[in-house]
């Protein structure tokens, strides 16, 4: 079977965040479960400014060509304010086509596993005709995260992230089949 391109989305920039942490985390474990090939897409690599700013329209392409080369995403996604952090949102809504009729899952961290920013991401991957699967690893900022905030996920973590993988491969495989 060919090798499927998938990327590691980090959704946020502030300094000392966790996702950068997270995202090492799912970029090894996913990597002892299969032989794809996983990269970190960094949101803060693309420093973009709202939608609309002509001083952003170049790194927004950028942004669009580096995710167009995957066919499915994770999302490592924090909880602000119960929805996604607002960078996120922002650089969605200069999303193209570029992610279309492709797979996501979705890693989420938060006081209840950042299971409210989630959702609110399922509604808008679907505005932009991605399919995210129902597996979910949610992380809790009390129990997978010791003082500090250095990231230990329990080990029941292992397996339900093993889970949200095979159900994203399975889907990310079917879905690659119908783009040209
Ligand atoms: C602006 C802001 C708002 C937050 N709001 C919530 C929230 O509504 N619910 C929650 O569970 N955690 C909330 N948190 C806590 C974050 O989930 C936690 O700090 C997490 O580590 C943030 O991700 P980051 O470190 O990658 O930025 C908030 C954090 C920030 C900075």
């Amino acid at each position: 079977m060919d090798k499927l391109q998938f990327a590691i989305v980090l959704c946020t920039t502030r300094e000392n965040r966790s996702s950068d942490q997270v995202g090492d985390w799912v970029l090894d474990e996913a990597r002892k479960l299969n032989n794809h090939n996983y990269e970190i897409v960094d949101l803060k690599d693309y420093p973009m400014s709202f939608f609309g700013d002509n001083d952003s329209v170049e790194i927004a392409k950028k942004f669009n060509d580096r995710l167009r080369i995957f066919d499915g995403y994770i999302f490592v996604l924090a909880e602000y304010n119960h929805s996604i952090p607002g960078v996120l949102k922002s650089a969605l809504d200069w999303v193209n086509d570029s992610i279309a009729n492709k797979a996501a899952a979705i890693v989420s961290y938060g006081a209840v596993g950042g299971a409210r920013a989630a959702e609110h991401l399922r509604s808008i991957l679907g505005q932009l005709q991605v399919a995210d699967i129902s597996r979910q690893t949610l992380f809790s900022i009390f129990n997978d995260f010791e003082p500090q905030k250095h990231f230990k996920p329990q080990k029941l973590q292992y397996e339900l992230f093993a889970e949200m993988i095979e159900q994203l491969e399975l889907w990310t495989k079917a879905f690659k089949s119908i783009r040209n």
